[in-house]
């Protein structure tokens, strides 16, 4: 038995992110790669979150040289989007101010539908209120595109029939372990169809997939997809990054679906406070004397965690926060006090763009244009 797992359905156990790469096949994020990025990088990227990727220079060079290129991070509508769901597509925000890249947002209601145990009318609900947190990121509507798969199935289906046509049986059981149900079968193909869809709407260029690293598998079924000449793309590449901590810490990724409660992105400063103060695990020590005396231990404790892998910019704060947890002079309360406000002002902004009212009015700009539909979708009547 292998001691953890990451596929898209199932993240197991303590993950070790470097052997996950020799097992995917993936290379880390090198420094030389990411001096290629807009400067200051992104702290995602400068504290290495993103820590690996696929075909990183190809799309780098391109964007640093202003040529076209694209995007693609999607959502899948499980439930409420907590704050590690939103932390690509804010990357992604960042990506397109500088560099100009189109970025596509596929939301795959199908998927969660063969995997969860959810009604469609449920999922549909979750579709709604995802669709208020992606359009609240921001993203300029001349040069973003949401895609609903139910909704978008004019275009999605055709694609997705293609290239799962391209895709085995057996390749999916050897990427994915067997699946539950044929439509999980097919799905593959369906994200496969996202992460081509820049290039089947403007035409060959370097997209990157900035994701969590248990959506790799995806990516390689693409890739080998996008392999095969006659489609006239190129393999998009990707950025992976490491699952924001759950408050509890531990190696896994944070959740909606357990027991333990994460922040959301609808919650308002006291909950926030609250989650913080009484779930994030601290790196600190029993009693504050002991604390003064011996100092904490910032690579544990959760709130440090969230300060750094996003949620404080400064990279000097950062540095000042943890050198001061190591000495004590930090307690833990401070610390999570911090990181409290620092979470609650960020979520105090992205609320304030959520737009309330008309979903459909709220993503009318972001969706497919005619055009853009036609190009894409093969007709038969
Ligand atoms: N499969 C992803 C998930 O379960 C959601 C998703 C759909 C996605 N299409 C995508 C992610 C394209 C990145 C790129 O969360």
């Amino acid at each position: 038995m292998p001691d953890f797992t990451v596929t898209p359905y199932a993240v197991e156990g303590e993950v070790d992110y470097d052997r996950l790469l020799d097992r995917f096949g993936a290379d880390a994020l090198t420094d030389e790669q990411l001096s290629k990025f807009p400067r200051p990088p992104h702290p995602l990227l400068r504290r290495r979150v993103f820590y690996a990727g696929r075909d990183v220079d190809r799309f780098a060079e391109a964007a640093a040289a202003g040529r076209p290129t694209s995007i693609v991070t999607g959502r899948g509508p499980s439930g409420p989007m907590h704050l590690g769901h939103i932390l690509p597509f804010y990357f992604a925000k960042w990506l397109q101010e500088e560099t100009g890249a189109h970025v596509y947002v596929p939301l795959s209601d199908d998927e969660k539908y063969f995997a969860k145990d959810l009604t469609f009318d449920e999922i549909r609900e979750h579709t709604r209120e995802n669709v208020r947190d992606l359009v609240a990121v921001g993203f300029d509507p001349a040069r973003t595109r949401i895609v609903v798969d139910t909704a978008d199935a004019d275009v999605i289906y055709p694609l997705a029939a293609t290239f799962a046509k391209e895709i085995t049986q057996a390749t999916v059981n050897a990427t994915y372990g067997e699946p539950p149900n044929v439509g999980l079968s097919f799905y593959p193909a369906v994200q496969t169809a996202h992460l081509l869809l820049p290039q089947l709407v403007r035409g060959r260029h370097p997209t990157l997939v900035p994701i969590a690293v248990d959506q790799d598998p995806h990516v390689r079924v693409s890739r080998d997809v996008a392999a095969k000449r006659r489609y006239g793309v190129d393999k998009p590449g990707a950025l992976l990054s490491k699952f924001l901590p759950r408050l509890s810490g531990g190696g896994g990724k944070m959740s909606t679906s357990d027991e333990e409660p994460s922040i959301l992105l609808t919650d308002d400063r006291e909950t926030v406070r609250e989650k913080v103060m009484r779930y994030a695990r601290s790196g600190g020590r029993a009693d504050v004397a002991e604390h003064r005396e011996k100092g904490g231990d910032p690579a544990v404790d959760v709130a440090y965690q969230l300060l750094f892998y996003f949620f404080e910019d400064d990279d000097a704060t950062v540095e000042r926060l943890a050198r001061e947890y190591r000495e004590g002079t930090l307690l833990t309360g401070e610390l999570k006090e911090y990181a409290a406000e620092r979470i609650a002002d960020f979520l105090d902004a992205h609320q304030s763009r959520r737009p309330e009212g008309s979903v459909a009015e709220a993503v009318a700009p972001y969706r497919l244009t005619a055009a853009e539909r036609e190009r894409l979708r093969p007709r038969a009547l």
